[in-house]
């Protein structure tokens, strides 16, 4: 144990040899391993409790999934033991995560792992609180944005490890710090990694550091990325571009928190919270042999989706709103706000580079803006139009550019033809020289609802 006493632990799990199974793998880490049935748990608990000699952490099976309540009348029973879920699988986890669970342990149980979570949950005298901080905002509307601020603040209070999927800009790198600043480690590090930034030898010094001598430049040691987020967090953005030799290490962090530096004949041990974002599909990434199977399952703990702004159009109104407050203090300029045929100009736009680009978009127009409101003008975007000529995008691979401009032009078309025919779909198709089996595919994958043409 690092400092303090061996914390005492109770097992509540249906298999016959759960306890011994798990005090053979805590050794001496735990003073004592006890065993418990679900139902007679809180007896245990209270009873230990009023004795003097209550239990400090609860590692409860995780099937059937518990609630939210007994885990709660757990931690209260053990006059606020930690409660420690085991899920059998990683697909169970996020289920498990709702319940209020103060960390995960996934089967099959690993002592390493299983020797740090549970030393991890024992807070050491005088341990830090955990008041939530004051972090950005993120802003949006509807139903999205509740879910979103619900699922950060359910793993907030864990250690489990997140994954965040978004196309870039939508806001990953903000929702991983916000994460992080109401979590338990806000007071440590939040430490960022781009993966895909630096070159593979660079990256492993970066992230994993060396020893003196380890190479011709290594003149002293140095501390990696991994050991600088001790006892915080590690955001490894674009993890989807880390190498393949780079992997095997992080899946190392993960399961047993060791890692070697360059160099070093040691292992280091490390206590670090991991998020991870992406714009990658992994599914494909691992399919094709570039990203490894066990390492994705590790860091798919608890996934996280942020839709691109172009599918919650009502969010503009309210980040042109926020944008504007935030530089208008920056540049001590006294615009109010965007006229309307600005947004409408904006509302029709398709931000491929998302918030962050329509940060920059009002940033922009705000340097330029001479009166008190941002004009059409003063906004650097296309012309509304199927025909906006000469604004072709070549930065960009042709055939995604090309079918983006396809289904730009089928949704347009299929729109117009189905309002005219007001929704009938024989006519439609005879009128558009197209097959009505076909008509309808298409317009179901554009998804467009032939009721809404109909007349009311
Ligand atoms: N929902 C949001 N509300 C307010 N600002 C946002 C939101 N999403 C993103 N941003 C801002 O947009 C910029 C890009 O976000 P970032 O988190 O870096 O995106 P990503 O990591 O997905 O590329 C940042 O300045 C961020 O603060
Ligand atoms: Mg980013």
């Amino acid at each position: 144990m690092l400092g303090g006493m061996a914390p005492r632990v109770l097992v509540v799990d249906k298999a016959a040899g759960a306890r011994d199974a798990i005090a053979e793998l805590l050794g001496e880490h735990a003073s004592e391993v006890v065993a418990s049935a679900r139902d007679a748990a809180i007896g245990e608990l209270r009873a230990a409790h009023a004795a003097g000699t209550p239990f400090d952490v609860v590692l409860l099976d995780g099937e059937p999934v518990p609630t939210t309540s007994l885990v709660r009348e757990l931690a209260a029973a053990g006059g606020g033991a930690r409660v420690l879920v085991i899920a059998s699988s990683s697909d169970a986890i996020a289920q498990v995560v709702r319940c209020g669970a103060s960390d995960v342990v996934t089967r099959p149980l690993q002592a390493a792992e299983l020797v740090f979570r549970i030393g991890r949950a024992v807070p050491e005298s005088g341990g830090a609180g955990r008041r939530p901080r004051k972090s950005d905002v993120i802003i949006g509307a509807g139903t999205w944005i509740k879910d979103l601020y619900d699922r950060i603040a359910m793993v907030a209070a864990t250690d489990v490890t997140v994954a965040i999927f978004g196309e870039s800009g939508t806001g990953k790198e903000l929702v991983a710090r916000t994460i992080h600043n109401s979590s338990p480690r806000h007071d440590a590090p939040f430490v960022v990694v781009n993966c895909a930034a630096i070159p593979e030898q660079l990256l492993e010094d970066e992230l994993f550091g060396h020893v003196r001598g380890a190479f011709t430049d290594a003149t002293r040691d140095r501390e990696g990325l991994v050991a600088a987020a001790h006892t915080g967090t590690l955001f490894l953005d674009e993890i989807g571009e880390l190498p393949l030799p780079l992997q095997a290490k992080l899946l190392r962090v993960l399961q047993s928190q060791e890692f070697r530096r360059i160099g070093d004949d040691q292992d280091r041990r490390v206590d670090v919270r991991i998020i991870t974002a992406t714009n990658r599909d992994l599914d494909q990434l691992v399919a094709r042999g570039s990203f490894r199977q066990d390492l994705y399952y590790r860091i798919n703990v608890f996934p996280m989706h942020l839709p691109p702004l172009r599918d919650r159009p009502d969010d503009i109104v309210l980040l042109v709103h926020h944008f504007v407050q935030k530089y208008r203090a920056r540049l001590g300029k006294p615009v109010e706000g965007v006229t309307p045929a600005a947004l409408a100009r904006l509302a029709a736009y398709d931000f491929p580079g998302n918030i962050r680009e329509l940060e920059n978009k009002i940033h922009q127009a705000m340097v330029i803006a001479g009166g008190s409101q941002i004009d059409e003008d003063d906004l650097a975007l296309p012309a509304p139009g199927p025909n906006a000529r000469g604004r072709v995008d070549v930065t960009r691979p042709f055939r995604e550019v090309k079918q983006e401009t396809i289904d730009a032009f089928e949704s347009a078309y299929l729109t117009e033809l189905l309002r005219v025919h007001k929704g009938n779909l024989a006519q439609a198709a005879r009128a558009a020289g197209m097959d009505r089996k076909n008509l309808w595919a298409l317009a179901v994958r554009h998804g467009l609802d032939r009721a809404r043409f109909k007349k009311p």
